[in-house]
């Protein structure tokens, strides 16, 4: 199951994300927020982070604004290695590269077809391991 939430300013990316996400047939979960009323990122990006690390959701995707804050707040829970992602380049790093188990977006940086496109290129590409798992187990060190 991948765990999906936003802030305000992620709504709609969001909304198209989870759309996708159920036409691809892919198992997801909506955990907020449901309207355009002003909340508070780190509460949305807990809810997923937790879902993450207690194994309830196989991965997350999280949306605010900038996704600036919402990468800040997930990377603060042990275990969780979120990526702010722009473009397929950086989408498909964060998967190969980086293992990221949530993917973060800008929903006032990224259309909403980009986003969706960015999460297909995430969601298709493969951790390559290898030199890389060193510096994984570097990064859980730090915590
Ligand atoms: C909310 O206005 C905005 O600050 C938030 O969505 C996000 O961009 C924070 O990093």
């Amino acid at each position: 199951m991948i765990a999906v939430a936003s802030d305000h300013g992620g709504l709609e990316l969001k909304n198209a994300i989870l759309a996708f996400l159920r036409d691809q047939q892919i198992d997801c979960a909506d955990l907020g927020t449901d309207g355009t009323a002003s909340v508070d990122y780190p509460d949305y990006a807990e809810k997923v982070a937790r879902a993450v690390t207690a194994g309830v959701a196989q991965a997350g995707i999280l949306i605010c604004g900038t996704g600036i804050g919402m990468s800040i707040a997930a990377n603060k829970i042990p275990g969780i290695r979120a990526a702010l992602v722009h473009d397929e380049f950086t989408a498909q790093m964060a998967a190969e590269h980086n293992d990221a188990n949530i993917l973060v977006m800008g929903g006032r940086v990224l259309a909403a077809e980009q986003a969706v496109r960015l999460v297909d290129v995430w969601l298709t590409s493969r951790y390559e391991g290898g030199r890389h798992q060193q510096r994984l187990d570097k990064i859980a060190a730090l915590e």
